[in-house]
């Protein structure tokens, strides 16, 4: 075989704690803009404001939040498909923004998407075949025209579609069998890492689990790391290695997958967790309920000090109003320190030292929602927050 052939058994590097990727106080400030004749700038919208993390190779890391909380634009400011106002993002050991032109376009061949409706990121007016080598044929990977075709039945069958696949378009298949197609995609350039935002909530649940099953089977064939961008909770439970949960921009708590079902410390994410049912009656009548008061608020307009403070049932006077809480480890019997938390007071209210309290919900200001634009529905996403 030439060169140009691609090896369709690549196993996981090994290297559990060899970062991958690294980003640093990522930022992204989109600017609200009034005004026909002067164009003015009259606010921002704070989508991602603060995210660092550090993915390993691979591992899966699974991110997690509430609809608008930033976890799209965070996975596109990775890919440099949104330039972040502030931050670096650093991939295999290369800060991308030194990257430009040709070294910018190579870099990006090692980190791919998958998004949520593989419907409209798939043109419909080209077949499989040519959608598959329009990516291979823009980092030069279809010079040998015998190699390209071998790669191209390989990859139908890592996603589990047949050869006759490759003459069809995108409207001819169902939805599970579209986001195999993106799948596909994704793989053709041979990337490292590959963000993979909602991958399944377009989809029925009983097809949901077979292309989780698929991108963890093409995880170990391919050697692959991922991002797991998700709303639903369950999802990230059962893929994720490590999971972070995002609220209003920035992360308030990450885990090991285990760890954080087990442990939950930081109040939002106690919340989220008190919404899953547990399938065993004496527990659940035993579980803690914690319902959220009021909405997420606007991030053209977000609180101060702890971002959560507005909805935290343990809100203590003034330092969580003012002063923002970092991600820590925190000093508790059994919680190791790659378990981290965002709140001022975590250690107390895992003893029971501060109690819960009533919220009185917030209304969000009508006039900063009005500023946003309404991008999550032209990507198909804003679903409501799901546990199951
Ligand atoms: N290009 C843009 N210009 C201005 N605002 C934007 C842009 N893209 C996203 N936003 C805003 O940034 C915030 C975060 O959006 P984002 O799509 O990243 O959230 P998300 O967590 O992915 O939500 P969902 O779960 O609904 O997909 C939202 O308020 C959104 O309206
Ligand atoms: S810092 Fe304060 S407001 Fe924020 S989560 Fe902790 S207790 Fe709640
Ligand atoms: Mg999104």
């Amino acid at each position: 075989m030439s060169e140009q052939t691609f090896t369709l058994d690549k196993q996981p590097s090994g290297g559990q704690h060899e970062v991958l990727l690294d980003a640093r106080d990522v930022e992204v400030h989109f600017p609200i803009r009034r005004g026909v004749i002067f164009d003015k700038t009259v606010g921002y919208v704070y989508a991602v404001d603060g995210m660092t993390l550090q993915i390993h190779k691979g591992e899966t890391y699974g991110l997690v939040g509430e609809s608008g909380c930033g976890k799209s634009t965070f996975g596109r400011a990775l890919l440099r498909l949104e330039e972040p106002t502030n931050g670096t993002v650093t991939f295999d050991g290369t800060d991308l923004a030194t990257l430009r032109g040709d070294a910018l376009r190579r870099k990006r061949q090692d980190m791919q998407m998958v998004f949520q409706d593989p419907l409209s990121s798939l043109d419909p007016r080209q077949t499989v075949e040519s959608l598959l080598l329009e990516g291979m044929h823009a980092h030069g990977l279809t010079k040998d025209k015998e190699a390209a075709g071998a790669r191209l039945r390989e990859l139908l069958s890592a996603v589990g579609l047949p050869a006759a696949a490759l003459r069809k378009y995108p409207h001819e298949f169902s939805g599970g069998q579209r986001q195999r197609i993106g799948i596909a995609r994704a793989l053709s350039v041979d990337p490292q890492l590959i963000v993979a935002d909602e991958p399944v909530s377009a989809l029925d649940v009983s097809v949901q689990a077979q292309v989780i099953n698929l991108l963890e089977d093409v995880q170990e064939q391919f050697g692959l790391t991922y991002l797991v961008i998700a709303h639903d909770l369950a999802v990230v439970r059962h893929i994720s290695d490590r999971v972070g949960v995002m609220y209003l921009g920035s992360l308030v708590e990450e885990a090991d997958s285990d760890e954080l079902y087990k442990t939950p410390l930081h109040p939002y994410t106690r919340a989220l967790m008190s919404a899953v049912p547990i399938p065993d009656p004496l527990v659940e009548d035993r579980r803690e309920q914690i319902l959220l008061a009021g909405d997420l608020p606007s991030p053209a307009n977000p609180p101060s000090g702890c971002r959560f403070h507005t909805r935290c049932p343990w809100r203590q006077e003034e330092r969580c109003d003012t002063e923002r809480p970092q991600l820590r480890v925190v000093q508790i019997d059994g919680v190791p320190t790659s378990h981290r938390v965002a709140c001022h007071y975590a250690e107390q209210i895992q003893s029971g030292q501060i109690q819960r309290h009533e919220v009185t919900a917030t209304a969000v200001d009508p006039a900063a929602l009005e500023d946003l634009p309404d991008v999550n529905l032209q990507e198909g996403g804003g679903q409501p927050f799901s546990t199951q």
